[in-house]
């Protein structure tokens, strides 16, 4: 951790991501250039739903950990419009129309920008990931409590474009195809796989991407599923695996 000291965070090369998730908030500190962590994941569990305000304090704990004071990049599970929440599917209600930027902001006393966590993660894997260099429509899902997805053209990214929420048998499609829904249903490899083949399967229809990135912590269990999605575009595993979320939200902290 020797190398997280202030010295280095005087510099805005390195940035504190932060992956707000359904069930965990997981952070680290970023150094930009390589997009490697200065130091170990730090993780809290939020096993309930937790109030903004409590988010803030789990972000001030989190930076107190790393001894944090530079600038800080924070991935949300919902719609972001300029730092202000405007969805919040699986978390507390209390985060719609919440300028999530401003209290942390104030909360930790640094500079904290907020971006969609499936548009981190993208943002991430273009730069030093699976999409690295690739142009064309790059699409990527990530695979976890809900669906998160990003679409880059020719490495230009367009926020916010919530393709989980796309209506299947009258519910969002995330109710049917998410990587939660394979452990609460008690579903096989096989049968998870065949309902993400669906999803993948219709991203495809409609978008024709060039590449398709499958992130999320199941991307690493690939040899599962993999064989069970039948796409036109070659599909592959994030290559930053779980810790994309917070090297992207660092990446758009920087900004
Ligand atoms: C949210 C998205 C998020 C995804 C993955 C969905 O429920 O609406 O914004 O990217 O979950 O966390």
């Amino acid at each position: 951790m020797d190398n997280v000291g202030v010295e280095n965070q005087s510099t805005a090369m390195n940035v504190l991501g932060i992956d707000i998730g359904g069930s965990a908030v997981k952070g680290a500190p970023v150094d930009l250039r390589s997009g490697k962590l200065l130091g170990e994941r730090f993780r809290v569990e939020t096993p309930e739903l937790i109030t903004p305000r409590r988010m803030a304090r789990v972000v001030v704990d989190i930076a107190k950990h790393f001894e944090w004071r530079g600038p800080i990049g924070i991935g949300f599970p919902g719609v972001v419009l300029n730092g202000t929440v405007k969805t919040a599917a699986n978390l507390h209600p209390g985060f719609v129309d919440c300028d999530l930027a401003r209290l942390v902001g104030e909360a930790t006393h640094s500079r904290v920008h907020v971006i969609n966590d499936a548009d981190a993660a993208g943002l991430a894997e273009m730069r030093f990931g699976a999409g690295k260099g690739v142009r064309g429509t790059v699409m990527l899902f990530t695979l976890g409590t809900g669906i998160g997805s990003a679409i880059f053209r020719d490495g230009v990214l367009l926020p916010n474009s919530e393709l989980g929420h796309l209506p299947y048998k009258g519910r969002a499609f995330e109710k049917y195809a998410a990587a939660s829904v394979r452990k609460a249903h008690g579903l096989s490899w096989h049968e998870w796989g065949k309902r993400l083949n669906q999803y993948v399967g219709m991203m495809e229809m409609l978008f024709w991407p060039d590449l398709i990135i499958l992130g999320g912590g199941v991307s690493a269990r690939g040899d599962k599923f993999f064989r069970f999605l039948k796409t036109r575009a070659p599909i592959v595993s994030a290559k930053l695996l779980n810790a994309a979320g917070i090297v992207g939200a660092a990446l758009h902290g920087g900004d």
